[in-house]
Parts: C-alpha cells; sequence; structure tokens
C-alpha cells in the first residue's frame, strides 16, 4: 500500500476521479440513423467501466434544434428524442451506477436556444420573458448599431437585431456564442431560480453532478460597456465586461446550497476561461465549485519547462483552496492532443488549441503525435487530483483535418467568415470495429451514414484493432488507469526530482514519472521499469518523446 494511502483519510469520489467524456452524438449510434445515441451508450457502458475510469461526463443531451451540437437547450428536463428519451436517460444513469461508475451531466446556463419556450415567448412580444434575456436598443441615429462592440466567442458582432411588434427593425439581443444562443440576464431572480430548479430536477434522478458549461460567462459588467479594440489580445487574456465578472460567484454559492441538500452531496465541474489561475481559484472557494478545468495543461507545448510551471502553478493555486487539480489533454472544443503535438511546438503557452487550420502551413507527423500521446497520458495519471479523458484519446485518434467543407456543421466555420474550420475534426464518429466506415459506429443495416465522415485510416485504429494488440494505447491507457488507482491517487503535489532541462521527472508517492520532451535519450535511475509509453524505454534509457513509471527494485 502506498504511504499515501494509508496517511490519508479517505477522499471523496470527485477529489481523484479519472472521468471519461463522451461526447453523445459520436459515441455510438444505437438506432442506425447515423447519430449517436443513449442505447450506443448503454450498450458500451461495461467498455467505459472497464477501462478503469471512475465516472463519465456526458455532453448535452436535452431537446436541441442542434444550432451548436445540444450546446442550444431547447428543454432543459427531458431528453434530445433523436437520443432517446427520459426514462432511457434514468436507465442509463442506474445502469451506469450499478457498473460503479458516477454520471456527471453538462449544464449550459450562459444561454437557451432559441427554441427555447422562454425566447419564442420573448420574441412574441411577452415582455416577463423579454426580462429574462439581454434586449437593448441599438446605437445610432436609428438604433441600426449593436448596442456595444462586443463579439460572439463564434466570431462576428455578439449582437442580433430583431423586428419590434411592427415589424420595423427594433431591439437587439445579446449572444455570445451563436444567434440561436440567446444569453440569459442572470440579474433576474426568475433565471436563477428556474436553474436551480433544474438542478434538483437531475439531482431527483440521481445524477451525481454538473459541468458547467461557460460557467464564467454568466455575469455581465453593470451597463454592458464597450470592451475597446484589442484585435491582438488573445483569448480571454484581458479583463473583458462579459467574462469573469465578480458577481458570477454569488450564483455558484446558491447551486452549491442545492448541492450539499442532497446525500451524498452533488458536485460541479466549471468550464471557465479566466486569465489566470488566482482567477480560477475564486470559483473553487468552500462554498462555490467543487473543481474546474485546468485549461492552461491543455495549452501548453510539449516542452518540459512550460508544463512544469503550469503544473507547479495549477497545483499550488488549487492547494490553496484545498481543491483537487483538474487536467485535460483534449475534449470536444480543441484539436485532439495528437494532432496538436504533431506540428513544431510554440516556446510557450499559446493559443494554439484554437488555431486549428494548420495543416496547409505544416503537415503534421501523427506517429510523432501519437508517440508524445502516449507519454502525455503517463504524465497526466501521475498528476495528483483529478483527470478528464475525451472519447476516442485512447484509441490515439488525431484531429480529422480534411472534412470537406459541404460537410462541416460547426457554427464557428460559417460565423468566422470560413476562416476557422471550426470543432468538427475532433467530433468526429468513434471507430468501433470492422475494417471500413461505418467501423462499428452504426449497427448493421444502418439507414444513414454517420453524421461527419470517417477516415478510411480508422482501420487500424478501432477498439477491436486495438483490444487486439498488448502494445497498442488503449492497453497503455487500461494499464496506466489501473496502477493510478493502486499507487497514484490523492492530492500529493509532484516532488520535483533533478532532472535535464527538457525532462520532467517526479516523485508521487511510491513512484517516479520520468517524460522526455526533449530530441536525445536519457539515462534513467536504476529502478524497476512500472510502466512504459513505449518499448524504446529499455536497458536504463528513457528515448525522446516517451515517459516511464519507476518503482524502487
Ligand atoms: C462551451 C462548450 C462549447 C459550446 C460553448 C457554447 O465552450 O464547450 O462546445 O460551443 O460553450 O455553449
Amino acid at each position: 500500500m502506498s504511504k499515501e494511502a494509508t496517511q490519508k483519510p479517505a477522499m471523496a469520489w470527485w477529489e481523484t476521479a479519472v472521468v471519461y467524456q463522451v461526447y453523445i452524438r459520436s459515441f455510438r449510434d444505437g438506432d442506425g440513423d447515423g447519430l449517436g445515441d443513449l442505447a450506443g451508450l448503454r450498450a458500451r457502458l461495461p467498455y467505459l467501466a472497464s477501462l478503469g475510469i471512475q465516472a463519465l461526463w456526458i455532453n448535452p443531451w436535452y431537446p436541441s434544434p442542434m444550432a451548436d451540437a445540444g450546446y442550444d437547450v431547447a428543454d432543459y428536463r427531458d431528453i434530445e428524442p433523436s437520443f432517446g428519451t427520459l426514462a432511457e436517460g434514468e436507465e442509463l444513469i442506474s445502469e451506469a451506477h450499478a457498473l460503479g461508475l458516477k454520471v456527471v451531466l453538462d449544464i449550459v446556463p450562459n444561454h437557451t436556444s432559441s427554441e427555447h419556450a422562454w425566447f419564442k415567448a420573448a420574441l412574441q412580444g411577452d415582455s416577463q420573458a423579454r426580462a429574462r434575456y439581454i434586449f437593448r436598443p441599438g446605437k445610432g441615429d436609428n438604433g441600426e448599431l449593436p448596442p456595444n462592440d462586443w463579439e460572439s466567442n463564434f466570431g462576428g458582432p455578439a449582437w442580433t437585431r430583431l423586428l419590434d411588434a411592427e415589424g420595423l427593425e427594433g431591439e437587439w439581443y445579446l449572444h455570445l456564442f451563436a444567434p440561436e444562443q440567446p444569453d440569459l440576464d442572470w440579474t433576474n431572480p426568475e433565471v436563477r431560480f428556474e436553474f436551480e430548479d433544474i438542478l434538483r430536477f437531475w439531482f431527483d434522478r440521481d445524477v451525481d453532478g454538473f459541468r458547467i458549461d461557460v460557467a464564467h460567462g454568466l455575469s455581465k459588467a453593470e451597463g454592458l460597456p464597450d470592451f475597446g479594440v484589442q484585435p491582438d489580445a488573445p483569448v480571454h487574456s484581458e479583463p473583458h465586461p462579459a467574462w469573469d465578472q465578480d458577481d458570477v460567484h454569488e450564483i455558484y454559492r446558491g447551486w452549491r446550497k442545492v448541492a450539499d441538500s442532497y446525500d451524498p452531496p452533488r458536485i460541479f465541474v466549471a468550464e471557465a476561461w479566466v486569465a489566470n489561475n488566482e482567477r480560477l481559484a475564486n470559483y473553487l472557494r468552500p462554498d462555490e465549485l467543487h473543481t474546474a478545468f485546468q485549461f492552461d495543461f491543455l495549452r501548453a507545448p510539449w516542452r518540459a519547462k512550460v508544463m512544469r510551471e503550469v503544473i507547479d502553478d495549477a497545483t499550488d493555486s488549487a492547494a490553496e483552496v484545498g481543491a483537487p487539480s483538474t487536467w485535460v489533454l483534449s475534449n470536444h472544443d480543441v484539436v485532439r492532443h495528437v494532432t496538436r503535438y504533431a506540428r513544431s511546438q510554440p516556446p510557450a503557452l499559446s493559443e494554439s488549441v484554437w488555431v486549428r487550420a494548420q495543416w496547409d502551413k505544416e503537415p503534421a507527423d501523427l506517429e510523432l503525435g501519437l508517440r508524445r500521446a502516449r507519454a502525455a497520458i503517463m504524465l497526466t495519471l501521475a498528476l495528483p487530483g483529478t483527470a478528464y479523458l475525451y472519447q476516442g484519446e485512447e484509441f490515439g485518434l488525431a484531429e480529422v483535418e480534411d472534412i470537406p467543407s459541404e460537410l462541416r456543421q460547426d457554427p464557428m466555420w460559417w460565423q468566422s467568415g470560413y476562416t476557422d474550420p471550426g470543432r468538427d475534426g475532433c467530433r468526429v464518429p468513434l471507430p468501433w470495429s470492422g475494417d471500413q466506415p461505418p467501423f462499428g459506429f452504426s449497427p448493421e443495416g444502418a439507414t444513414k451514414s454517420p453524421w461527419l465522415p470517417q477516415p478510411k485510416s480508422w482501420a487500424t485504429r478501432t477498439q477491436e484493432a486495438l483490444e487486439n494488440d498488448p502494445d497498442s494505447i488503449l492497453n497503455l491507457y487500461r494499464a496506466a488507469l489501473r496502477l493510478r488507482t493502486e499507487l497514484l491517487e490523492g492530492m500529493t503535489p509532484p516532488e520535483w526530482i533533478d532532472s535535464p532541462a527538457d525532462v520532467l521527472a517526479f516523485r508521487r508517492g511510491d513512484v517516479e514519472c520520468w517524460v522526455n520532451t526533449g530530441d536525445v535519450g536519457i539515462q534513467l535511475p536504476d529502478k524497476r521499469v512500472l510502466l512504459r509509453s513505449d518499448d524504446g524505454v529499455e536497458g536504463g534509457q528513457l528515448p525522446s518523446d516517451a515517459a516511464a513509471w519507476l518503482v524502487d527494485t
């Protein structure tokens, strides 16, 4: 037993869990319509449990016109019909629990769908409904200019003008994302009451927690002032009147009370893209949220020095508020890390996860990316706190960068004026088996092809193919997850070990983790190799772009 396990009191599941992100549209299609669904997910729950994860986070599964792949919610208390029914959702929750998996849903409180009953009523002139959104008169002589200079996260202005009751151009409404995602006005108590009630609706159905979508966006600066023109400022790096306002914390204090009123208490993880870890820690105060994604880790290049700074910064600031760190390498919004690591690496933390249109500038060396991804998961799973895995990373999937333009579905593609290809490339339906599309994503006799085309090269990346190869990345994930549960769980920060500049080396409990991000191999200390990222790790050597976990002989 590790020292840590003998010395520490039992930890709550959310302080140590590895959580697997299910992007339901692309996970598995049970009914053959080319879209992933609850039946497909339920059939694969035993597979997920067999990986050695502790929880699932399921992307929004509510009824939605899918203007932004379900992040435009039309009804927060039901399930999207093309995914299944509420009864099936309840079954899924209890089946997951029976397999020892917690279930975390995704709540989208910053905006509703424009098809939500509230917004439809607002459009019909219902003033009470209108007051739940952010409608404002325009600027200019005839109100023809947007009320302020804010831009949508997907590109273009964050305001859309509507016709008034007489059919004339009227007020504008705010949407920090697509026009089909009107922002709610969180200064309105009705909005607060509604969302606390939605939380209870799902907690009463045994949901273990929520990932909070754009948790940093709900409160806007009073008077909605202009941001000012800062064209080169990286995303969310400058204080912006739409993001990370101090008033937002009061909302989460209310949510925490709701979560704590359940036995066992329910939990939250924040998606908050804020300027730095001090700002992030504000969301993690004891009466607010439990955890928040640590996105600097995902923005870090494959460079030991930068990664070490990010790890120290994240663990220090999490320790200050007593929260676990929450590591992520990939999710449904960013370029898959196999591909991020397959090109030249920027010198410092970058916005590179957002810069998608790289393939015409520099070819991707996917073999290199995969080697690094294998080492990266060993790094991630050796770190304290919790980790999130994105579906398909256990198959070593790369970003699909050549989806034909006419098949792209992400609003980012058109809202950016066709300059940003958007996020479809990390959302392609998973390959499970067989040697040609749909690779077992849809059942035999499916009536439709998968909603995004799968590359033919995925024949070697199916679960079936990888399961049968003892050295596959899938089997590396299984081994690393098993060993992590036995030896590496907990919140103790890494103790760094002297090592060459391009190498990350630290001890946690009885295990040393060594990761070589440099170009030349190094000599490892004389210890037993518990796990290695590839078979180049032998004879005490750690080659470039490889990782090893070591224990005393
Ligand atoms: C979050 C989601 C993203 C979505 C956006 C708007 O960033 O992760 O997929 O488009 O919020 O809801």
